[in-house]
């Protein structure tokens, strides 16, 4: 500002000098599109109209502190500045601050703040006042734009914690879930699925396509399930085994079709979960049902077959007193004779013991019940077996455990009908030699409380097989050899005692029978 020009001359190039610099304000405002780096710029402008050496400038709104420093205002405070802005609509003059309210509609949205060592000139404090104008709708937009830009990052972060929450949900369902999109590329893969022996981690799968994944199914098999289930929109679920957690466990795949929106299936969500303890129970179910079916038809049949047997039995007796007295009258009867009355009895007795095995299943379940201790079956059994002819050749090694638990509600007898009829299966399976182990153990919990292993060096059984041999009349023995009944009788004896009866077996080198028994009242 030079002192020599007229001052009319001088007011006069002020004003044009204050329009000019309005209008370049003007300018930079309309095409503003980064709007604070605008309003810095345009109090840029200002500033360096008023005098850059004695003039401090800022922008002051209500959200922050004072923005738009310009060098020179960093010893003003910030309570001056707010001070500043309590004032009333007006230009006010606070100590040496000029303070512009910029006001937009009935709402003061910040303050244009001038601190100068000289008082400004009437076009200054007009110029100061159109910026201030110009400054509201822009300032506001700033503040819009601010307020988005948090609405924007609190929704994003909403949305992310949705997420989590999301996937917390999924990576605590105890089965393997993942989604894949039209390409087949993995969209969503849960913690399960990161797990195990085949486990492969989400931030490997995420991203790539199943086929790259899922390598140990062939390719076309797998597209061809998802394929179906794109073009179906139909739901699909399959049973199958796998050995890749080291033993053979069944599994049930649910594949099922997701739309995002009304349009066609966009995604496919997988579900793997492990159903093998089900399915063994489902087919322990079966298993009793047909139990109790064969031994309601037991019940029936065992009665009408009884009564015949005793006629044919008391007329065999009958027929060898007659047959003693005509040899004692000096009759001579074919040689045959003994021995055909000696057939029908050992058949009558064959019959008896069919029917008796029958009726274990019908007869109401009434054997009485007390505390018994596992070893002493074992040693009770033994005992009985000692004297049993087909053991001689036999030898039995026991490891029992004295500590283990009493069965609380257990009928001594039939333990000991269960045990020998395993010892005797083994004993067929070994070819009446070898070594049979008896082992008692305590369980993992009181309802598996107590463990008797039957332990065989036999031929052992084909798994195609191991899931018939409880089944009623299924035997691999010669006619007149077995019945096929043990096993089943064995299995509803245990059932009854709140237990069961598990199998192990590889064909060719042996079988483990072990009966698993409660130690709590069942
Ligand atoms: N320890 C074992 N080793 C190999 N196979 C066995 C063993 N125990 C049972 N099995 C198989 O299971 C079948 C059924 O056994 P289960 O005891 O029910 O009948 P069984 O022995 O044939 O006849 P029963 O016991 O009525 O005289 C047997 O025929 C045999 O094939
Ligand atoms: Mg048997």
């Amino acid at each position: 500002m030079t002192k020599t020009t007229p001052p009319d001359v001088e007011s006069e190039g002020r004003a044009a000098r204050s329009l000019a610099a309005l209008a370049g304000i003007s300018a930079e405002l309309a095409s503003a599109r980064a709007l604070e780096s605008t309003i810095d710029r345009a109090l840029g402008t200002l500033r360096s109209f008023l005098d850059a050496a004695e003039v401090s400038l800022w922008l002051h709104t209500p959200t922050g502190l004072s923005r738009a420093w310009v060098a020179g205002a960093e010893d003003t405070t910030e309570t001056e500045v707010r001070n500043g802005l309590r004032l009333g609509d007006g230009l006010t003059v606070v100590r040496d601050l000029e303070v512009a309210p910029v006001i937009l509609g009935d709402r003061r949205v910040g303050a244009l703040v001038v601190r100068t060592s000289r008082a400004l000139g009437d076009e200054e404090r007009m110029l100061l006042t159109a910026l201030a104008n110009l400054l509201a709708p822009e300032l506001a937009h700033a503040e819009r734009s601010r307020q988005l830009e948090v609405e924007v990052a609190s929704r994003t972060a909403e949305i992310e914690r949705g997420r989590r929450f999301t996937e917390k949900i999924i990576d605590s369902l105890p089965l393997g879930l993942y989604v894949i999109d039209r390409e087949y590329r993995i969209q969503s893969w849960n913690r399960k699925r990161e797990t195990g022996m085949q486990g492969v981690s989400r931030e490997e799968a995420i991203g790539r396509t199943i086929f790259e994944i899922l390598h140990r199914q062939p390719a076309e098999m797998l597209k061809r399930e998802f394929e179906e289930v794109f073009s179906t929109g139909r739901m699909q679920e399959y049973q199958t085994e796998s050995i890749s957690s080291g033993e053979a466990r069944t599994y049930r795949i649910t594949k099922i079709p997701m739309r995002l929106g009304d349009g066609p299936v966009s995604h496919v969500i997988t579900i793997g979960e492990d159903v093998t303890d089900w399915k063994e129970a489902q087919e322990r179910f079966s298993q009793a049902e047909k139990l109790a079916a064969i031994g309601q038809l037991a019940a029936g049949v065992m009665h009408e077959i009884n009564n015949p047997l005793a006629t044919i039995a008391a007329c065999a007796e009958s027929l060898g007193y007659r047959i003693e007295d005509l040899e004692k009258a000096g009759v001579v009867l074919a040689p045959e004779t003994h021995d055909f009355l000696g057939i029908i009895e050992n058949e009558v007795v064959r019959c008896k013991q069919i029917v008796d095995g029958l009726l274990d299943f019908s007869r109401p379940k009434q054997a009485r019940k007390e505390r018994v201790d596992l070893n002493e079956v074992v040693e009770r059994t033994l005992f009985l077996l000692k004297h049993h002819v087909r053991f001689k050749k036999l030898s039995v090694e026991t490891d029992l455990d004295r500590t283990i638990g009493r069965v609380p509600q257990a009928n001594s007898e039939q333990l000991v009908q269960v045990l020998m009829a395993l010892l005797i299966n083994a004993m067929d399976a070994m070819g009446e030699r070898g070594t049979v182990r008896i082992v008692t153990r305590a369980g993992t919990d009181p309802k598996r409380g107590v463990f008797l292993d039957v332990v065989d060096a036999g031929h052992g059984i084909a798994r195609s097989e191991v899931g018939k041999i409880f089944e009623p009349f299924y035997t691999t023995k010669a006619p007149g050899q077995g019945t096929g009944l043990g096993l089943s009788i064995c299995y509803g004896i245990v059932q009854e005692h709140g237990g069961v009866i598990e199998v192990e077996s590889v064909l060719g080198q042996g079988s483990t029978f072990r009966v698993v028994l409660p130690v709590v009242a069942t």
